[in-house]
């Protein structure tokens, strides 16, 4: 910490100055988690949290599509996101032309976006939702047949709590939740006994089954916190154990974690960067956003 320290004290003197906000994910290191975040949440935290900002600047401490939904939901503030290339693989696997071709598969079928994706995206879709709010959403609907994009495995998890519905989806997914596998988790249980295993719902659903509890990485805080077990094992990205490391001093945070190479390009010294010079700036075209926010408006209105 002491070799951070500068830093943090930096970037919250800036944050005084430039009256900003830090909307900090989940997965953020924890020098960005607890040294300089003024709000930390799932995906859907943080969208709902970015149309109650007042402040000037929202410095979205996240990967790109989550600066984006912050400047649709609040376009009126500036939006700065520390490294632009702080992408996902999850976002980048589909294009409107993507879910067109879906469209035309299954004719009337209404599509539920994951809000891991561009604005351009969410433009064309009916819904948005996020780990936390998908099964809630997908069930709501009318219709028998449902379109998820672009997440192939939530989609196959939704599928198992709403059985009365016909999901179909994108090939899409994320490359760290699908290297975790069901015999991974077996041995580390055989090996391990008396580990809780959670898993978020990009896994596949083998590894789901597998695990004791699945949830968006609120719902593994929440869990965490609720069941306070003596092991506990998290099947998602490295830095969440961590974050809640000092909160939960009688768990043991064990087994083995997986980086995600996007989330990792924000760190202190590209906040400090971004807030100082005001670089970084997201900009979502005025219709395309006005577009993607009917979206992401519908699936908070939902998930309320
Ligand atoms: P949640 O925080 O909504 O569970 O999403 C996880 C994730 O991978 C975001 O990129
Ligand atoms: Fe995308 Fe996966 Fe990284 Fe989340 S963890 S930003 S879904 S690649």
């Amino acid at each position: 910490w002491a070799i951070h320290a500068p830093y943090v004290a930096a970037i919250n003197q800036l944050k005084k100055e430039r009256n900003a906000v830090i909307l900090a994910h989940n997965y953020m290191t924890p020098q960005i988690y607890l040294g300089i975040a003024d709000f930390v949440g799932d995906s859907l935290q943080l969208a709902v949290k970015a149309t109650e900002v007042e402040a000037d600047v929202i410095v979205q401490c996240g990967v790109h599509f989550m600066a984006e939904t912050s400047k649709i939901l609040n376009p009126a503030k500036t939006v700065l996101i520390p490294d632009m290339d702080a992408g996902c693989s999850l976002a980048e696997s589909i294009t409107p032309a993507g879910v067109a071709e879906m469209r035309r598969r299954y004719p009337g079928a209404p599509v539920v976006t994951y809000v891991n994706t561009s604005a351009d995206v969410k433009a064309v879709s009916d819904i948005c939702c996020t780990s936390s709010n998908a099964a809630q959403i997908v069930a709501a609907l009318e219709a028998d047949t449902v379109i998820m994009t672009p997440d192939q495995y939530l989609a196959q998890n939704v599928a198992k709590q709403v059985p009365h519905k016909r999901i179909v989806w994108w090939e899409g997914s994320c490359i760290v939740h699908e290297q975790y596998t069901a015999q991974d988790l077996r041995e580390f249980r055989e090996w391990n006994p008396g580990t809780r295993i959670i898993a978020h719902p990009e896994c596949p659903p083998d590894v789901v089954a597998e695990a004791d509890f699945s949830g968006s990485t609120k719902g593994i805080i929440d869990y965490v916190h609720a069941e306070k077990p003596e092991k506990a094992m998290l099947v998602t990205e490295c830095s969440m154990a961590s974050n809640i490391a000092g909160e939960l001093p009688t768990v043991d945070f064990v087994g083995p974690c997986n980086m995600c190479p996007y989330m990792k390009k924000i760190t202190l010294e590209k906040v400090l960067h971004s807030l100082h010079n005001m670089t970084g700036a997201v900009e979502v075209d005025p219709a395309i956003a006005a577009d993607a926010r009917v979206a992401v408006q519908r699936m908070i209105d939902m998930s309320r």
